[in-house]
C-alpha cells in the first residue's frame, strides 16, 4: 500500500459532473447520478483503507432544488435506495452515517430512513461518512446565527458571556458541530468554485480540483488527491 506521509483527518468532496458524464456516454442525466453512487462506494472504501476518519460528500445543494422536478425526484429516490442498500455495509465496516442539511425540506419517508440509518450506525467509529443533503453554507451560517440569537433572547442574564464568544464557540451552532473542519476539499469536473459549500468550515481547507467527472473518480483518483495533500504546507497565516 502507498505510504502517505500526512493523511487528512477530514476529506470532503464536491461531487460534480454526473450530468456531463452521462452526456458523454449518450445517456440521460439520471444515469450519471446512478454511476456516481459507485464512486461514493469506492471513495468510502478508500477512505477506510487509507485511514481518513471523516469523509463528507456534497450530494445536493439548497440551489439544486431549482432543478427540473423529475431530476430532483430521481436524486431523492436514489438517495433513499442507496442508503438502505448500504446500511449492511456501514454496520459491517464500522461506518457512522450522518446526513446534514435543511432536513425540513426532505420528504417524511426519506427523513425517517435517514434517522433510522443514523441511529443504527451512531456508535461506529472507524469512519464517519457525512452526506450534505439540501445544504448550503449560507443557510448553515444563517440557521446558526438564528439559534445563537434565540439562546441570547432566552437567557438574557448570560447575554454578556455569549456575545463575547469566539469563532470556536460559534462552531457549535453550525450543523457540523462536533465534526472537525475539512482538511481537504476536492471538487471534480473541472469547476473551480465552492458553490455555497461549507463557507465557514472551509476557512483553512486545502483545495484540490480535478477535471475527472465524479462517476470516474475512484480509488486511484482519491489516492492522488491524498498524495497531493500530503505535500501541502499549511501555515494558517503564520510564519514557519
Ligand atoms: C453533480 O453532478 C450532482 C449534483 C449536483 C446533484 P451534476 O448533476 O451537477 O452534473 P453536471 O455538473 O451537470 O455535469
Ligand atoms: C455543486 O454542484 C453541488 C453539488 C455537488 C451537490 P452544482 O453542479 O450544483 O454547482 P454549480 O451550479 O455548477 O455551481
Ligand atoms: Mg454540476
Amino acid at each position: 500500500m502507498e505510504n502517505i506521509e500526512k493523511v487528512p483527518v477530514h476529506v470532503s468532496i464536491i461531487m460534480d459532473g454526473n450530468g456531463r458524464w452521462a452526456g458523454e456516454h449518450g445517456m440521460e442525466r439520471a444515469a450519471g447520478h446512478i454511476e456516481g453512487v459507485e464512486s461514493v462506494r469506492a471513495c468510502t472504501e478508500a477512505a477506510v483503507k487509507y485511514g481518513v476518519k471523516y469523509l463528507s460528500l456534497y450530494a445536493f445543494s439548497e440551489e439544486n432544488w431549482g432543478r427540473p422536478r423529475e431530476e430532483v425526484e430521481a436524486l431523492m429516490a436514489l438517495m433513499f435506495k442507496s442508503m438502505l442498500a448500504e446500511l449492511r455495509n456501514f454496520l459491517d465496516n464500522g461506518i457512522r452515517f450522518i446526513v446534514l442539511g435543511h432536513r425540513e425540506r426532505l420528504g417524511d419517508e426519506l427523513n425517517r430512513a435517514i434517522d433510522d440509518c443514523m441511529e443504527k450506525t451512531r456508535d461506529n467509529g472507524r469512519l464517519t461518512l457525512v452526506i450534505f443533503l439540501s445544504y448550503s453554507g449560507k443557510w448553515d451560517i444563517m440557521q446558526a446565527a438564528r439559534r445563537y440569537a434565540m439562546e441570547i433572547l432566552e437567557h438574557p442574564d448570560e447575554a454578556g458571556v455569549r456575545l463575547e464568544m469566539d469563532p470556536d464557540g460559534f462552531d457549535r451552532y453550525l450543523v457540523t458541530a462536533g465534526i472537525p473542519d475539512p482538511d481537504l476539499i476536492i471538487r471534480t469536473s473541472g469547476e473551480m468554485r465552492l458553490s455555497n459549500y461549507m463557507l465557514w468550515q472551509a476557512a483553512y481547507s486545502e483545495l484540490y480540483f480535478t477535471d475527472i467527472l465524479w462517476p470516474d473518480f475512484r480509488e486511484k483518483e482519491f489516492l492522488s488527491a491524498l498524495l497531493d495533500y500530503s505535500k501541502r504546507d499549511r501555515r494558517y497565516g503564520k510564519v514557519k
